[in-house]
């Protein structure tokens, strides 16, 4: 099994493409830590289940980091997933969207990712992969607050790279198209749901990212777009 025995830390873990990995992962033989905002749903499996935190603070992610190590003895990988979204043109919208936003999908992954850093050094083969989007590359009207927060999310990948390179520690990025959910589905009924890219298959590439298999990839920004 391609996680075998490997210890991970999942943020955002009780949201559909956090839940579909903690599932992806545990299967792959992964040991999982879970930490989410919202409250620890009934019946969700995960070595550990922590809920109501919120990432953003940086007292708060470190308590939860360090708790999922010691409940996992270890940590070997974290994927930075906790995000939301918001669609708003500038003249109708509010210059607070761009705080929240950088504040829920650039904030909570520095937070979580500065927490975790001395278990995944002393891990010897540490991983963290961020969830960045497709809109960061180019962003369409509306998207300007959420594109800037995931191109944020891009760079912080980027440099974070660069800064553990030598320290037996990959950082990579997957950007998404839409994704497959109940609430897209809600939000977009007349869109063509088999164009988007499913959860499990966003799970598929995370798992690999965080396999041995992917020691030589670090500093990657890597679109995973179904047939958007
Ligand atoms: N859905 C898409 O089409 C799409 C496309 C590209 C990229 N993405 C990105 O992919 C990731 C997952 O998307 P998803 O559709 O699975 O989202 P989701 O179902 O809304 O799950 C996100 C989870 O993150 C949690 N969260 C939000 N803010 C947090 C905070 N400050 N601290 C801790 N947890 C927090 C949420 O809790 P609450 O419910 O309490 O807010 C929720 O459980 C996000 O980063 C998103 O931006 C999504």
């Amino acid at each position: 099994m391609e996680l075998q025995g490997k210890r991970i830390a999942v943020t955002g873990a009780f949201g559909a493409l956090g839940a579909a990995l903690v599932q992806a992962a545990t299967a792959a033989g992964a040991r999982v830590a879970a930490i989410d905002r919202a409250p620890v749903p009934n019946g969700f499996a995960a070595v550990a289940a922590i809920g109501n935190v919120d990432l953003a603070d940086t007292s708060a992610a470190k308590t939860a980091i360090d708790a999922a190590a010691k409940a996992l003895g270890g940590l070997d990988g974290l994927v930075n997933i906790a995000g939301t979204f918001r669609w708003e043109t500038l003249a109708d919208g509010s210059a607070d969207t761009w705080d929240l936003l950088y504040r829920v999908n650039l904030r909570t992954a520095v937070a979580a990712s500065k927490a975790a850093i001395p278990h995944l050094v002393a891990s010897g083969a540490g991983r963290i992969v961020n969830i960045s989007a497709a809109g960061s590359i180019k962003a369409g009207a509306g998207m300007g607050a959420y594109a800037a927060s995931k191109s944020g999310v891009a760079r912080l990948t980027e440099a974070l790279a660069e800064e553990l390179k030598d320290h037996g520690v990959t950082v990579n990025a997957i950007l998404p198209s839409t994704i497959d959910t109940a609430a897209n589905r809600a939000d977009m009924p007349k869109a063509d749901f088999t164009r988007w890219v499913m959860p499990a298959q966003l799970s598929d590439v995370i798992v690999f990212l965080l396999s041995d298999r992917a020691s030589a990839v670090t500093g990657a920004l890597l679109p995973v777009m179904g047939r958007v």
